[in-house]
């Protein structure tokens, strides 16, 4: 890859200049770290509308959810199916983390499965839509799909969350930092250094 020396906030500058046009209605960003975004917070005008991060039961980051909705930032999830995209178990960047139970077999997710009659897929999607974030799992066959958009009229209470809480590993899949020669999640959960 060839990174371009114009740095991130005369970017984020220019995003916020396309909104006084009419061209976009809304600017975000993905896989920023704090202290990246507290750049933007702090020298730009516009507050970020979404950021799109991995997030799944494996990775919670629960002090950079609590950030986000403090600063009113709206988090997409990516990759809520944690190590299910067999890309990240096969090849990777893999550590050791690659080869953990695909998300999916998880026991703690089978049984709040078995408790509410649905798959662990869809628990694990609704996990995020419950503490309202939107979610963007990836799919190419069709029931997959239908299963996954049902996801989001599941309610789950209090006790399933306390056990899904227990399932956070800071398992990180989708870090390509050396490839990107730019280090990525600097000082998150799951990062390489
Ligand atoms: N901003 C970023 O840097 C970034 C990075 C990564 C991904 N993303 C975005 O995040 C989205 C999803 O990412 P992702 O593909 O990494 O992860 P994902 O949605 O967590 O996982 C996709 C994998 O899960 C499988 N799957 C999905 N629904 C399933 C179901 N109901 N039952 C069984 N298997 C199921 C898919 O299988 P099949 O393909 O066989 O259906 C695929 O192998 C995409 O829109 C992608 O563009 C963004």
């Amino acid at each position: 890859m060839v990174t371009d020396p114009t740095s991130f906030i005369d970017t984020w500058k220019a995003m916020e200049k396309l909104l006084k046009t009419g061209k976009t209605r809304a600017i975000g960003v993905s896989n920023f770290s704090k202290s990246e975004l507290e750049v933007i917070l702090r020298e730009g005008s516009v507050v970020p509308a979404a950021h799109q991060l991995e997030l799944h039961p494996y990775l919670q980051q629960k002090d950079f959810v609590a950030w986000h909705m403090e600063k009113g930032i709206q988090i997409i999830q990516f990759s809520p199916c944690g190590n299910l995209n067999a890309f990240y178990r096969d090849v990777s960047w893999a550590k050791e983390e690659a080869h953990i139970t695909r998300l999916i077999d998880h026991p703690v997710l089978l049984n709040v499965a078995k408790k509410h009659g649905k798959t662990p897929i869809q628990i694990a999607l609704a996990w995020g839509v419950v503490n309202r974030r939107a979610v963007i799992p990836k799919s190419t066959i069709e029931w997959q799909i239908l299963e996954n958009a049902a996801a989001d009229k599941i309610v789950l209470d209090e006790e399933d969350l306390k056990e899904i809480a227990s399932m956070d590993q800071k398992a990180r899949f989708n870090d390509p930092s050396a490839d990107f020669g730019y280090k990525l999640y600097i000082g998150l959960d799951g990062a390489t250094v």
